[in-house]
């Protein structure tokens, strides 16, 4: 069966051109890949937020591009159409532009995955400007970027005063100049997250950004409601999963000591000689089973038939 035209970062942008509102989601894992494909998303970020919500750290910085290479491997071949983003962890980047093309071509070769993204708007368009002229797709990541929480001292809402919004807009467009195809905005107000949409040509992606941008980003934990440390307040839960996990995982405990796990529908067969085989081969539990290789030999030569274990 032929598989189907993966997304590519022109259909991305023509999307924005014809009005489309764009879907992303995070993905980190196969099978939420394959179920968010078969949804019709067609982005899928393979973000450093797996730092937080599948590796149990309190922020991204600890992801490395390794971590990064083997989760996006697993989603690039869950994903049949969707394009995969993979983000560009903290210190695979920052140290200049030579650093950011070595680990952005790793990322590409290793993973398969469309495209990488990367955080901050002038400070990064160089290395933004180089990968693109390596042939590497770049979305930017602009407003609060996680990998500076520690500069940031927090989680909080970007280009609230009149020169931090200047300053985001002069970030979008360097990052629209050096050759990004898209860019997220995250915890940006509505109003500016506006703004900044009309003012590049390349399609926006919100979180936490309202919703006038071409297009919206969310964690799948905080939508699906698997993460439960935090709840942003930009996230909407569109599923209660995490309950169905929990209640699906006490369930198989209780069945378990309840003794009615597994049944008889969850259980394999064997043949009925052979099990009667073994018994005599085997009578009790002090037999030293000498006589194990006669009985065995008897099983081989005679005829098959299938029944149920006990
Ligand atoms: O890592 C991530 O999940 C992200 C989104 C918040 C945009 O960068």
């Amino acid at each position: 069966m032929a598989s189907a035209k993966r997304v590519t970062v022109t259909d991305i942008q023509h999307m924005k051109e014809h009005g489309k509102p764009i879907t992303m989601l995070t993905a980190y894992d196969y099978p939420t890949a394959k179920f968010a494909d078969e949804a019709g998303v067609p982005i899928l970020l393979v973000g450093d937020s797996l730092g937080m919500v599948v590796l149990g750290y309190d922020s991204t910085v600890p992801v490395t591009v390794e971590d990064m290479i083997h989760h996006g491997k697993a989603v690039v071949r869950g994903a049949q159409r969707a394009h995969v983003v993979v983000d560009m962890p903290f210190g695979s980047y920052q140290g200049g532009w030579q650093d950011g093309l070595r680990n952005a071509t790793r990322i590409m070769q290793e993973t398969g995955c469309g495209s990488v993204k990367l955080e901050g708007g002038i400070r990064s368009a160089e290395t933004v400007q180089h990968l693109v002229e390596a042939g590497i797709p770049v979305m930017g990541h602009i407003g609060l970027t996680p990998q500076s929480v520690n500069a940031f001292g927090g989680f909080s809402v970007q280009g609230k005063t009149p020169r931090d919004a200047v300053h985001l807009i002069r970030d979008a467009k360097a990052l629209a100049e050096a050759g990004a195809y898209a860019i997220v905005l995250e915890l940006v107000p509505t109003a500016l997250a506006h703004m900044i949409t009309q003012r590049v040509d390349v399609p926006t992606i919100g979180i936490g950004a309202g919703p006038f941008c071409s297009g919206q980003v969310q964690v799948v934990h905080d939508i699906l409601g698997l993460y439960s440390d935090f709840k942003p307040k930009h996230a909407r839960r569109f599923a209660e999963a995490g309950q169905a996990v929990q209640e699906g995982i006490t369930a198989y405990r209780e069945a378990v000591e309840a003794g009615s796990f597994p049944a008889a529908a969850e259980s394999f067969y064997m043949d009925e000689r052979a099990l009667d085989l073994i018994r005599r081969m085997a009578p009790s539990a002090e037999q030293d089973m000498s006589q194990a290789e006669v009985v065995l030999r008897e099983l081989e030569d005679a005829p098959q038939q299938q029944t149920r274990t006990e």
